[in-house]
């Protein structure tokens, strides 16, 4: 167990996967990011799961891509391979919430993993930044996009051109976190966050998850017509018909995720 590159538990209804290479701070080679996005596929399919968690260790969520896996690598081998889409757009196609509970260094491809997450909770410890420049390489798995998209472009240019890293106060300023914790605390709110989100309705969280998300990729006139159907099949929905009417028994509404 010790020995694997990500670990998985189920507690209640959220999927926790912890990266696990703590050698190595955790670098995301090709077999974690592969074993990653098969357990996030699982995890999504599972109609147990209503949230996943992905974590690091204390020190580092995750220090970027391998280095050393990638130093000999040439333009065929990457383009040949598609590194970066071969397993990391896998983590788009989740359904289900997705939330980053990061402590310690989140850089280069470790703080593009926490940008693909739905949510990021961040340890007091937590330090963003994408330092590839350094390397004479760019962030290529989604950075230089979903960056600005977050913190805009100006701290995001300032981030990516020096490899300034951000401390968890400064994160949570430009909202590029969505909450602060103590270290101490980091994994026990992040899983108290993700198990009030996996008690919704768990088709209404899919469809709201990806409203959410069309706010970046179209113009506002569609993103709102997209909402509204997505608002209107909820009518279809037993668990909106629980909901409303749990509400007015003034009881907890009971989802059957349906
Ligand atoms: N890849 C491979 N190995 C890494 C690594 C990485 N990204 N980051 C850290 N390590 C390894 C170190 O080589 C070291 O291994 P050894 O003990 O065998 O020497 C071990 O982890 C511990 O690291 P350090 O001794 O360097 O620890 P430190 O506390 O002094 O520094 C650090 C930690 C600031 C993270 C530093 O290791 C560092 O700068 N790492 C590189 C960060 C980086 O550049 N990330 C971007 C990668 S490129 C990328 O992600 C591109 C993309 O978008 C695809």
């Amino acid at each position: 167990m010790q020995d694997e590159v990500i670990l998985i538990e189920r507690n209640g209804r959220v999927g926790l996967v912890t990266l696990n290479r703590p050698k190595v701070m955790n670098a995301l080679n090709d077999e974690l990011m592969d074993r990653l996005g098969a357990a996030l596929l699982d995890l999504d399919a599972d109609d147990a799961i209503g949230a996943i968690v992905i974590a690091g260790s204390a020190k580092a969520f995750a220090a970027g891509a391998d280095i050393a896996a990638m130093a000999d690598w040439g333009y065929s081998d990457v383009y040949n391979s598609n590194f970066i889409t071969r397993n990391w757009e896998t983590i788009r196609r989740v359904r289900k919430p997705v939330i980053a509970a990061v402590a310690g260094l989140a850089l280069g491809g470790g703080c593009e993993l926490a940008l693909a997450c739905d949510i990021i909770v961040a340890g007091r410890s937590a330090k963003f930044g994408l330092p590839e420049i350094k390397l004479g390489l760019l962030p290529g798995a989604g950075g230089t996009q979903r960056l600005p998209r977050a913190i805009g472009k100006a701290k995001a240019m300032d981030m990516c051109l020096s490899a300034r890293t951000l401390d968890a106060d400064e994160a949570d300023r430009y909202g590029l976190v969505a909450r602060v914790v103590d270290d101490e605390r980091l994994r026990e709110e992040t899983m108290r966050l993700a198990s009030t989100i996996a008690s919704f309705s768990a088709p209404a969280l899919m469809a709201l998850k990806e409203c959410v998300n069309r706010a970046f990729e179209q113009p506002l006139s569609e993103g709102t017509l997209f909402e509204r159907r997505e608002l209107h099949a909820r009518f279809a929905a037993a668990d909106a018909r629980e909901g409303m009417k749990a509400f007015l028994d003034k009881r907890k509404p009971v989802f059957v995720h349906r």
